[in-house]
């Protein structure tokens, strides 16, 4: 048995894994997020750990003997987070999270110094951890002066669950501070924002072992001693794991909170221009490419809560086949973007309201949307030289027939949809547990799953959101005049 915890923006997921890589059994505790100002975003560790316990607990209650089997942990987890730690591993602060752009004005600072492009082989995005750390440094310097390790947020609940302060390279690409084609920190890029290798995690791949499990932890669960730990990987590249997304020419797209368009390249093929992210992939020696929209279903979630139905009747409603595009266009830029944009200060918008827009029609536009977006994603990859034929679906978006026709439709491309199963993230984090427990070679492990079903563009329609993604594309210089 293999143990796989996945770290989401909105909550933990522990997942249970046979010898045969079947899923036993998974459990789900909610994490919240808070937004003290406008563009800020933080979560509170210590409740990663409660709901880890809890998500523990209710695992145990339900499988006890398998519990008791598991050899390998892995973990995953939402990325770039600063989780700041002083003497004695105390937290400093909340976590600041992926999606908070406070640190804009930082981030370009750093991202006008050559050294981080050409060592990262990224854009410093708001998002991304160092400009999170100049950010502290400026308004919080007495936080700033006691940070004895900044550790990602998977990392954090490793320290808790091991003790030890160790990070992998899928993850800590997604800082700043990686050679990202040697696969170390850079001392250069720590040095630009007043820090050392002695305030990061060591590194390991993330099929190697990177701790054990307390002895504590692993009595309170019902656990065997000696449980070794995985590196892991971030949620995209443990996603990329769970769904054998390894091998050149393979892509999936992931409606999750974020929206991700990810792809498995043979080689490290850094395009920073073209704001997509060229991270290591969780496998020794690979890399991956992959175009990041900060809100998918975090877009759809918001017009829920602003329309007071269910994500799931709002899309419902729209029934499965898929209709020409709607007449109001609508930009997901509710937490600024990163793919293709690298604007923080953008926000979202309706354009094209009229007395027929209803509530089914402005959900339509959300979908449509966030596809346009995904489709500049695509483009994106293209120019960073990574051509795709095909992509699965994940994330809990995926559910939404609707959604991946328009998808679908708007890509160009057809979406393979998986059979029946849960290949996220922490089913690639279980499987990431298995490989660093038994040694199995990671690409006989990493297989993709089955295909039920494939959803290809609507021919019949494919004028029609060729228009309509015109459109979209021409309002963003529009917006930006506004919104600066
Ligand atoms: C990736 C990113 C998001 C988070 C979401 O660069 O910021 O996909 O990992 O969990």
């Amino acid at each position: 048995m293999y143990l796989g915890l996945d770290l989401g923006t909105s909550g933990v997921k522990a997942l249970l894994i046979d010898d045969a890589q079947r899923i036993v059994g998974s459990t789900h505790a909610p994490v919240s997020l808070s937004r003290p100002h406008p563009g800020w975003s933080e979560q509170d560790p210590a409740e990663w750990v409660s709901a880890t316990e809890a998500a523990m607990t209710a695992l145990k209650a339900a499988h006890p003997a398998e519990l008791a089997a598991v050899r390998g942990i892995g973990l995953s987890g939402h990325m770039h987070g600063a989780t700041l730690i002083g003497a004695d591993d105390a937290v400093l602060r909340p976590c600041i999270m992926w999606n908070d752009t406070r640190s804009h004005r930082e981030a370009a600072e750093l991202d006008a110094n050559p050294a981080f492009r050409r060592i990262s082989g990224n854009i410093v995005f708001p998002g991304f951890t160092a400009p999170k750390l100049a950010w502290v440094a400026k308004n919080e310097p007495e936080i700033f002066d006691r940070v004895k390790k900044v550790l990602l947020p998977k990392d954090y609940l490793r320290l808790w669950l091991s003790g030890e302060h160790l990070s992998e390279m899928s993850d800590s690409a997604g800082t700043s501070w990686l050679d990202t084609a040697g696969r170390k920190w850079s001392a250069e890029l720590l040095a630009a924002t007043g820090l050392d290798e002695s305030h990061m995690p060591g590194l390991v791949e993330g099929t190697e072992a990177a701790g054990m499990l307390k002895p504590a932890l692993a009595a309170r669960w019902g656990m065997a001693p000696g449980v070794v730990i995985a590196g892991g990987a971030g949620d995209n590249a443990a996603s990329a794991c769970g769904m054998g997304t390894v091998a050149e020419g393979r892509a999936f797209v992931s409606l999750g909170t974020s929206g991700v368009l990810f792809a498995a390249n043979a080689s490290y093929l850094p395009k920073p221009e073209s704001a997509v992210h060229t991270f290591c992939h969780a496998l020794p020696d690979t890399w991956h490419q992959m175009g990041v929209i900060l809100s998918a279903t975090d877009a759809l979630n918001w017009y829920s809560g602003v329309t007071g139905a269910s994500a799931a009747a709002l899309t419902t409603e729209l029934g499965d086949s898929l209709k020409a595009p709607s007449s109001v266009t609508f930009l997901p830029y509710l937490a600024g973007e990163r793919t293709p944009l690298n604007d923080a200060a953008i926000r979202g918008a309706f354009v094209g309201l009229g007395h027929e827009s209803s509530r089914a029609v402005l959900t339509q536009a959300v979908l449509e949307g966030v596809a346009f977006a995904l489709r500049d994603n695509l483009e994106a990859l293209r120019s960073a030289g990574t051509e795709l034929s095909r992509v699965t679906a994940i994330g809990g978006g995926s559910r939404s027939r609707y959604w991946l026709a328009a998808m679908a439709t708007a890509l160009g491309l057809p979406i393979d949809v998986p059979q029946d199963g849960d290949f996220g993230a922490a089913f690639g984090a279980a499987r990431l547990g298995l490989v660093a427990a038994t040694g199995a070679d990671p690409l006989a492990v990493f297989t993709p799953p089955e295909t039920e079903e494939t959803i290809d563009p609507d021919t019949a329609l494919g004028d029609a959101y060729a228009a309509a993604y015109e459109r979209y594309r021409a309002l963003y210089p529009a917006l930006k005049t506004l919104s600066h």
